[in-house]
Order: structure tokens, then C-alpha cells, then sequence
């Protein structure tokens, strides 16, 4: 397995793509893609950890996934619900911090339980932070900040002048994550489809053509070398 030596990325964010596809092709259910993409998780997750990255942020469910068949959407649900179940005590073990972020009102109530429950008991680890984008879309999540920044001017919290980007990033949900430095894409697609819209101005884009469920840690070091060449100028000149 190649080593990147020089230049890790600090956080890095999935779009876990192709889990459908995947399971297509091989005659199977699509949820038999979604269980698979699972064990991808865990791989990369550990992975990760032993890179030196510090967080992962995974784009899980959007908000336009609602509109898939019902079927699905229920497989996938169940699929959470065992996954928080069977995974959190590991997490917790090996010091990952959890964090869910998304319009989880729209979950079921047991799961909403399960995902307070699981944050609320790994909220001081500090080995790693885990970040699980759920029922997420970026432009609701723009919107909502949105939202609550009228209300504090309405109320004179704060005053229009002072409002700034950081601002903005303090009423997102991701507020005390910082920005990725590396979004990784799989199965081909080159579209962000609603995830961090915000937050990936100046990220480093990977797409890779691997399916979700074929991922594996020598193709997440593909990309951390990747990135470790290119040169990342914020709109300024090369030396
Ligand atoms: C990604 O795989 C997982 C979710 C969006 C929940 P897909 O289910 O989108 O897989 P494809 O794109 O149909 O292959
Ligand atoms: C994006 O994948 C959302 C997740 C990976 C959870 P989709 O498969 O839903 O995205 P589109 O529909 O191809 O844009
Ligand atoms: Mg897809």
C-alpha cells in the first residue's frame, strides 16, 4: 500500500456512491449494495485513523433521498438502526467522536433516541470525529442558518454590520467541524448533489469511478496522494 508522507488532509468527506449499481450487477437487491457499502464504512473509517486524518465526514442519507421507493427508504432505516446498534460501542472504544447532522426531524423517533444517545455517550472522545450526514441537504441547512440569523437581528442579538463568514459557518451544522480539505466522490458521478455547499469552497475534489462497496483503504491512499500534489492557491499565485 503506497504511504503519503507529507501533507494529509485533515478532514476528508465522502459521497458514498454506487451501492445500488453494485448490487445490480450482480443480480442482487439493491439493499444487498447498501449492506456492503457498510462494511466500505467501517474499512474506511479505520483507514482513516491510521492515516492520520482527524475527521470524516459521509454523506449517509440526503434530503432528496426521501424520494426514493419506500421500500428502500425503510431498508435503509433499518440498516441505520442496526448499524448504530452493533457500531457505537466500538466507536466509543477507539475514541471517535460522532456527530450527525441533518434535518433529523424527519427520522423515525427510535432512531432520533439511538442517535442522541450515541452522541451524547461518545461527546468527549478526541482521537477522531465522526460525522454523519443524514437526511442532509446543504441548501436546507443554508436556509435554516438563514433563518435563525433573522431571528437574532429581529431580536438585536447581533447587528447586520457585524455579520460575517464566520457568521454564517457558526449556524450551520457543522459549525465546529472545519472545512474538508478532500471530498471523495465514487461510482463516477462529478455533482455534489447538495453536500456542503458551504463548506467546500476551497476543497480538493476526487472522483473515482470505484463503487462505494469496492472501496477500500489502497484506493482512499490513491486519493490521499492525490491530493498531497496538488497545490492548493485560495485564488492566490504559485511561488
Ligand atoms: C449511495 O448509493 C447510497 C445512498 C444514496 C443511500 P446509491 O443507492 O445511490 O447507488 P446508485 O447510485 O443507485 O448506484
Ligand atoms: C448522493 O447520492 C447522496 C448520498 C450518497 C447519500 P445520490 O445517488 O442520491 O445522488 P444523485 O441522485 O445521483 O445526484
Ligand atoms: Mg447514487
Amino acid at each position: 500500500m503506497p504511504n503519503p508522507t507529507s501533507n494529509i488532509p485533515q478532514h476528508v468527506a465522502i459521497i458514498m456512491d454506487g451501492n445500488g449499481r453494485w448490487a445490480k450487477a450482480r443480480g442482487l437487491p439493491r439493499i444487498m449494495g447498501h449492506k456492503k457499502g457498510a462494511e466500505s464504512l467501517r474499512s474506511t473509517l479505520e483507514a482513516c485513523k491510521k492515516t492520520g486524518i482527524r475527521y470524516l465526514t459521509i454523506y449517509a442519507f440526503s434530503s432528496e433521498n426521501w424520494k426514493r421507493p419506500v421500500i428502500e427508504v425503510g431498508d435503509l432505516m433499518e440498516l441505520l438502526r442496526t448499524f448504530l446498534d452493533k457500531e457505537i460501542s466500538t466507536l466509543h472504544k477507539n475514541g471517535v467522536k460522532l456527530r450527525v447532522i441533518g434535518d433529523l426531524s424527519k427520522l423515525a423517533s427510535d432512531i432520533h433516541t439511538q442517535i442522541k444517545a450515541a452522541e451524547t455517550l461518545t461527546s468527549n472522545n478526541q482521537d477522531f470525529n465522526l460525522t454523519v450526514a443524514l437526511s442532509y441537504g446543504a441548501r436546507q441547512e443554508i436556509l435554516q442558518a438563514m433563518q435563525k440569523m433573522a431571528t437574532l437581528v429581529e431580536n438585536g442579538d447581533i447587528a447586520i454590520n457585524t455579520i460575517d463568514e464566520d457568521t454564517v459557518s457558526s449556524l450551520l451544522y457543522t459549525h465546529s467541524i472545519p472545512d474538508p480539505d478532500l471530498l471523495i466522490r465514487t461510482a463516477g458521478e462529478q455533482r455534489l448533489s447538495n453536500f456542503l455547499l458551504w463548506q467546500s469552497a476551497y476543497t480538493e475534489l476526487y472522483f473515482t469511478n470505484v463503487l462505494w462497496p469496492d472501496f477500500s483503504p489502497e484506493h482512499l491512499h490513491e486519493a490521499i496522494i492525490e491530493y498531497s500534489n496538488r497545490e492548493r492557491r485560495y485564488g492566490t499565485t504559485s511561488e
